[in-house]
């Protein structure tokens, strides 16, 4: 198995079962130097004229501050088996476990960035466009208050998707 580069016109991808419900792996830094957490928020669609990936990050992840310090980040999907793995890295924190240690998952450099060999889908991501969320452009209050009464607000990260790899 090794990652092949496809054409994103190319996937049967559903953007709903794949996020909401398979979840991804968002990831950024090199193999040396990197963080990685579970989403199940984001969007995959087409802005300013090509694909792109949407996350959103709270500012009290680790992953934050990578998602900050890096011009690139991936998503990577997973087959069923990993689901253990995705929710230990939705439950712990790279500050203080190492996640590829714990889960078995083998990072591995993709266009200068990170992946996972075991992911059976990448998308490798340059960031475009980043923004804090904030409380007055809610225009539900009690959508802000659900979310952010008591957590920290998410930042979102807007990726232009520069390269899609399926396992074959
Ligand atoms: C299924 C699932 C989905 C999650 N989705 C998100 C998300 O979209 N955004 C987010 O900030 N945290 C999300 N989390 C929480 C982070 O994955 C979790 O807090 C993680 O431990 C952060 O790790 P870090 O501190 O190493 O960055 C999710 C967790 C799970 C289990």
């Amino acid at each position: 198995m090794a990652f092949v580069k496809k054409e994103l016109k190319d996937l049967a991808v559903n953007p709903f079962t794949t996020i909401g419900d398979e979840w991804f792996l968002l990831t950024a830094g090199t193999p040396e130097n990197y963080n990685t957490m579970t989403a199940s928020w984001g969007a995959m669609g087409v802005i300013w004229g090509g694909p792109a990936m949407t996350a959103v990050v709270r500012t009290s992840r680790h992953t934050f501050g990578y998602m900050e310090e890096n011009d690139t980040f991936t998503v990577c999907v997973f087959p069923e088996e990993y689901r253990k793995a995705l929710q230990f890295c939705g439950s712990h924190s790279g500050r203080d476990f190492d996640k590829a240690k714990e889960t078995g998952l083998t990072p591995v450099e993709l266009e200068g960035t990170t992946a996972f060999a075991e992911a059976k889908l990448v998308f490798v991501c340059e960031k475009m466009y980043a923004q804090m969320m904030g409380e007055e452009h809610f225009t539900q209050p009690e959508v802000c208050e659900k979310w952010y009464g008591k957590d920290p607000m998410h930042k979102m990260y807007i990726g232009r998707i520069k390269a899609a790899y399926v396992q074959e």
